[in-house]
């Protein structure tokens, strides 16, 4: 597996490449390697020619007193993981090297980046979207990979893709889950073991309310008081949101006719962890 650490390096890679013929699929990620992460780069190994995998803690997309400093990371044992699936390539910038002196320039997005994880992260998508420009520039992929765990990000990165004319495909995989459904997260290491017990709410929560959708309920208020009751039932669970959301707009929507996300997000001690359901009604 090459490893590349400077921008020159990486795009070097892309460009040769690019050059005789090869597709390149790429996996943004920001380390601590799960089992979300690694299905991603093995979609990606079976569908295009090289996979290209950044590991960078981008700290543009952290607020101040977030977990910047202690988010984890473990690049020997993300390298074994890597190279075990037969990775091309690493990118592993420093922050110097991706926000070099004098740095002033960022992505802004209207509308979809004000709601969700939006309201209690203000800053995050423009940090996430000005890393993710950049690295889309630099890696030149044909292809890039993301998860349905940060729904909301995917669909502001589609955004982005489409409003800024980027030539790349994104592909969104579905959720991986331990087998108590707890969604894959680097930061569920954050999770004492009765954390970690505690977590798992916020899945149940969501499938409560898919399971109140089926039965044909209608209202958002309804499927939302539900959700968070689940959640309520765990004393060291605090919410952040719990919310019915169109799909696309992800604007909070009052009654449920058509395909719907179910989205919450929660404190669990100091760990602030999120989770997903797509819900089609018929
Ligand atoms: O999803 C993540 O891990 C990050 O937000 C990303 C897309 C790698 C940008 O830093």
């Amino acid at each position: 597996m090459k490893v590349c650490r400077t921008i020159e390096e990486m795009a070097f890679y892309s460009q040769d490449a690019r050059a005789s013929g090869r597709d390149l699929g790429f996996v943004p990620t920001m380390g601590a390697l799960h089992a979300g992460h690694l299905s991603l780069v093995e979609r990606s190994a079976a569908e295009t020619d090289s996979t290209v995998v950044s590991i960078f803690v981008n700290p543009t997309q952290f607020g101040p007193g977030e977990d910047l400093e202690a988010y984890p990371r473990d690049l020997e044992g993300d390298s074994e993981k890597l190279k075990a699936l037969g990775t091309d390539c690493l990118f592993f910038p420093t922050p110097e090297e991706m926000y070099r002196d004098g740095y002033a320039t960022y992505v802004t997005q209207e509308r979809l980046t004000g709601v969700l994880c939006g309201v209690s992260r203000p800053t995050h998508f423009t940090g996430v979207l000005t890393v993710v420009l950049k690295l889309f520039n630099i890696v030149r992929p044909h292809r890039a990979y993301f998860g349905q765990k940060d729904y909301q990000q995917s669909v502001v990165i589609r955004r982005m893709v489409k409003d800024l004319d980027v030539p790349v495909e994104i592909v969104v995989l579905p959720i991986v889950r331990e087998d108590d459904g707890l969604a894959m997260s680097s930061r569920n290491a954050y999770l004492s073991p009765s954390e970690r017990n505690d977590a798992v709410c916020l899945h149940r929560a969501l499938l409560r309310g898919r399971e109140l959708i089926g039965k044909g309920e209608a209202s958002a208020a309804a499927v939302v008081k539900a959700m968070r009751g689940v959640v309520e039932g765990s004393p060291g669970v605090r919410i952040d949101y719990m919310s019915v959301v169109h799909p696309e707009s992800l604007q909070g929507i009052e009654k449920i006719d058509g395909a719907v996300v179910l989205a919450g997000a929660v404190f669990v001690g100091g760990t602030r962890l999120i989770d997903n359901i797509i819900v089609e009604r018929s």
